[in-house]
Parts: C-alpha cells; structure tokens; sequence
C-alpha cells in the first residue's frame, strides 16, 4: 500500500503485514497485522508519529523517499514494532528529534541504543507546535507498556493513540470498512494486551472523554472515522461487570476429561448458560482470550500427569492469570488414575484471579454415575452463582 493522505496536512505512511501469524512468539495474530505510522505536515515543522517493525523498514523508507525532511519523531511506544526502526530514521535524518514521554527516555535508550541528547520529554498535557498545527500529549501509562502517551492533532482533531484501540487486521482499507471484522479483532487485541489493565484504560478513557475527536488513529488496524461505536466496545469491556458465560478450557488423554467437559457443558447450556469451549491442544489463544473479556466462570479441565495437571492445562492458567479477567468464579474438572495434587497446582498458577473456588470434580479414571452427579451439582452451583451476580 502507498502513503496515503489521510487529511490536507497528514498522511498514512506505515506499512502491512499481511503474513505475519505470531507475536512475541506467542500472540496469534490470524489476519495479520499493520504498523501504522503517520507523517503530519505543519507550517514550521514536520513530525513523523510512531515508526513500523524493522521487519518492516523498507517500506516506510519507501513512503518517506520524498520527504527530505523530518522534525520529530514521536514515540508514543517504545515497543519495537512501533519503535524498532527510529535508529534508521536517526541516521536518515540526524537533525530530527525523538519526543516521547520520561519513561520512554531509558526506554528508548536500553531497548534501541538512541542517545539521550536525541531524546525531548515531553510531559502530561504539554502541547508542540508544528507551526499552524499542534500536538498535545495526554498520558496513557500502560496502554501496554508504562512510558505510552498518546497525542491530540489540532485542528484536525485526530487522536493517535498506538495500541490503545488497535487491531492485529491487514487490511487494503486505510479507515474502517467491515465493522464488524475489526471489531472481533480490536476485541481479540484488547483482550491480549490491554485487558490486564482494565482499571487504568478505563480512567484513560474517561479522561479523553472530553475530546472532541474527528478520528482516531491507532498503530495497528484501520483508522476509526466513527469512533463512537470503539469506544463504547472498550467500556463494556473494562467494566468488571461480567456476562453469562462460562468458559471451559479443556485437555484429555483418554477421553475421561472429555466425557466430564461434554456432561458439564450440557448441563450448563440446560440452565442458560453460555459456555465458550475450548479443546486446549487445538485452540487458538486469541479466541481463548477473547472469551475472558466477557466470562464470569472459568473451568480448567485436565487429566492428572505425573502428579499434576497436564502441562497444556497449567500453561492455560498461566496465560489466564496474567491476563487478570474479570472472572468472579473458577473451578477444575478432570480424572486421576491413583492420586496426584492436579487442582492445588492450578489453583496456585491463578492465584492472581479475585475469583471464589468452586468445588472442584474429579473422577478416578473414566467418570461414573457419581461424577456426572456432582457436575450437574456444580452446573447449578455456577447457576446459582450467576444468578446472584443477575447475569440471568
Ligand atoms: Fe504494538 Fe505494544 O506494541
């Protein structure tokens, strides 16, 4: 895709990733992703916002053949997709400045080498001009990492806001055009990278309320024209008021956790309750994420190994407690053959989650008349319990 203008005075000049599948060799990424960067012209000065992936680096140098001139580089986000490829645009242009907040400074430093006498600070609220056009940093702390801000355009009232808001989408569309595409993939992005810090982003949000924004312009995925209906997905997703939804994340060996998994989602489909399903070995992380946003009940089901929970089970519920949902109950299902410590392993690899334990349900080897009895009980324990929360 070409730079492309997306005002008089500010144009598109990043890059897609169409093909890349994985992020921190750990994040899903199935559409792809881009790296938006942004080139505002002012009257005085010119300001490039947010740089692109080194993987990446061509073609941003593409984009900025013609532009024999940059200002300041701003760093919103130290992270390398964002940040990565400022070193080459230093020596490209060894006059421009590097503008980010305090914390970048060592940050920018530590992780990319850039001396600190290229470094300007700029601080919460501070505004730069560009000459007839300006800049107003508004601190966002983590909006993944500690040192991100965002920045306010005037007078064309666009907010650039790196992550916050962003998706993982390659797309040909500059803005948004498939709604609801970018939405499941703005939901999966929150979920992955902003949702363990839920409490922040939603005082971050109430404080750019009072912006009147044109557009909001993020560094992954389309720019949002209409930003009202993201914004509103984001404050359904901070508040910790959760849906009636129970998400049950699931390994098996010899199908004895799998026959408990298919009783227990029966029983709680019977009483109304959604369940989001995942068969570990095969699931997608990002879908799994995305289901935390929203469930009030977690369950982990693993068979016992080596005195243990399988290790698929235990690496769930280690990606669960770091991604801090809003989940208010959790439980575990599975079999043992003679003994093991399964349920006290996982509960200390959540032990992050402000949730109550529920009894757990175990069954030696395959699962008998007993065992579907005390699932059903837990089915209508975890009924109950919604019920309580009124999610039902
Ligand atoms: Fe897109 Fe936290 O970097």
């Amino acid at each position: 895709m070409k730079k492309t203008r997306i005002t008089e005075n500010v144009y598109w000049v990043g890059a897609v990733d169409w093909d890349r599948r994985l992020f921190d060799s750990l994040i899903p990424l199935p559409e792809g992703t881009t790296y938006n960067a942004y080139l505002v012209e002012g009257s005085e000065k010119i300001a490039l916002l947010d740089a692109v992936d080194p993987s990446m680096l061509h073609v941003l140098m593409g984009h900025l053949a013609d532009v024999p001139r940059i200002d300041y580089i701003i760093s919103h986000h130290t992270e390398q997709d964002h940040s990565g490829t400022i070193p080459n645009l230093l020596e490209r242009y060894p006059d421009a400045k590097v503008v980010a907040s305090d914390k970048a400074k060592q940050l920018l430093t530590d992780h990319l080498k850039i001396p600190q006498d290229k470094i300007i600070v700029v601080q919460d609220g501070q505004t730069l001009s560009l000459g007839d056009r300006a800049l107003k940093f508004i601190y966002t702390p983590w909006v993944h990492w500690p040192e991100t801000i965002v920045s306010y355009l005037e007078p064309e009232k666009i907010l650039f806001t790196c992550d916050l808001f962003g998706s993982h989408y390659a797309s040909s569309d500059i803005f948004v055009r498939d709604q609801a595409a970018v939405y499941e993939a703005a939901k999966r992005y929150y979920a992955e990278i902003m949702m363990p810090f839920a409490n922040l982003i939603d005082k971050h949000i109430q404080r750019l309320e009072p912006l009147e924004i044109n557009m909001i312009a993020p560094s992954h995925g389309p720019i949002y024209q209409d930003h009202t209906w993201i914004v509103s997905a984001y404050r359904r997703w901070v508040s910790p008021q959760p849906e009636n939804t129970v998400l049950l994340a699931f390994v098996t060996m010899h199908d004895s956790t799998k026959l408990m998994a298919e009783y227990l989602t029966g029983s709680l489909a019977e009483l109304g309750i959604k369940v989001d399903r995942f068969n570990l070995p095969t699931t997608d992380l990002g879908k799994l994420a995305i289901s935390l946003v929203d469930a009030a009940t977690i369950i982990i089901g693993t068979p016992t190994v080596l005195g243990g929970p399988h290790p698929l089970a235990a690496y769930a519920a280690l990606v669960i407690n770091a991604l801090k949902p809003k989940a208010r109950y959790f439980s575990v299902i599975g079999s043992y053959g003679w003994g093991g410590k399964a349920v006290e392993t996982l509960k200390t690899l959540v032990s992050g989650l402000k949730v109550e334990h529920l009894q757990p349900v175990l069954a030696r080897g395959l699962p008998k008349e007993n065992d579907y009895t005390t699932l059903q009980e837990l089915a209508k324990t975890i009924a109950e319990k919604h019920r309580q929360l009124q999610l039902m």
